[in-house]
């Protein structure tokens, strides 16, 4: 029977086949004029970072959703600004493995089980706490660029390299700093040592 003839109105649901490329391979005769081995490792590097910058995202969520106290309004805004900010490099980094002729990760699962960020309880936490624990993970993802980039760079892939330094870094850095401010123990209505002026 030729494909031809089975032509029909009724949409075929529930299909299923064997996977067309294996996780953790690399397909081949890509005009990138980068050599496999070379694409096999990067590929397997952003992945990390990958699933590591998924996590951070969804720890933003989390604290935009779950952060109390009078601070809300301002940290309830800056946490979502920061999350969307993760989601668009999340797309960056998920693209470039695949144009790499790679698989990117996606689902929760496979993050969960590969990511280095420590996993938060499901409740809610004090302020100062979700701050450490956005701070944290800042943390691991701008060790991993710049290692990233160095490998990156000692291998020829220059656009890896260039993304982990000028996407990545840049953000996580400018995040942290942001994030790191609010953990500054400063008074909100009187100074400490009084003011310079009465002495
Ligand atoms: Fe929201």
């Amino acid at each position: 029977m030729t494909n031809r003839s089975r032509l029909d109105s009724q949409p075929r649901i529930h299909q299923s086949a064997a996977e067309i490329q294996k996780y953790g391979t690399v397909t081949h005769a890509l005009p990138l004029d980068l050599e496999e081995p070379v694409r096999l490792e990067m590929t397997e590097k952003l992945n990390q970072l990958l699933a590591d910058t998924m996590t951070l995202r969804d720890l933003y969520k989390k604290s935009h959703w779950q952060v109390a106290g009078p601070t809300f309004y301002q940290l309830h805004l800056l946490f979502d600004k920061h999350f969307g900010e993760q989601a668009e490099l999340v797309d960056t980094i998920a693209e470039r493995i695949q144009l790499l002729g790679g698989l990117a990760l996606a689902m929760a699962h496979d993050i969960a089980e590969t990511t280095q960020i420590e996993r938060p309880p499901r409740g809610r936490e004090e302020v100062p706490v979700q701050l450490s624990r956005l701070i944290d993970g800042h943390q691991i993802i701008i060790r991993q660029c710049r290692e990233l980039a160095r490998r990156a760079s000692t291998l020829g892939d220059d656009g890896t390299n260039d993304l982990a330094v000028s996407d990545v870094l840049r953000t996580n850095e400018l995040q942290s700093w942001f994030v790191s401010e609010h953990l500054v123990n400063m008074p909100l209505v009187e100074a400490v040592e009084g003011s310079a002026a009465a002495d």
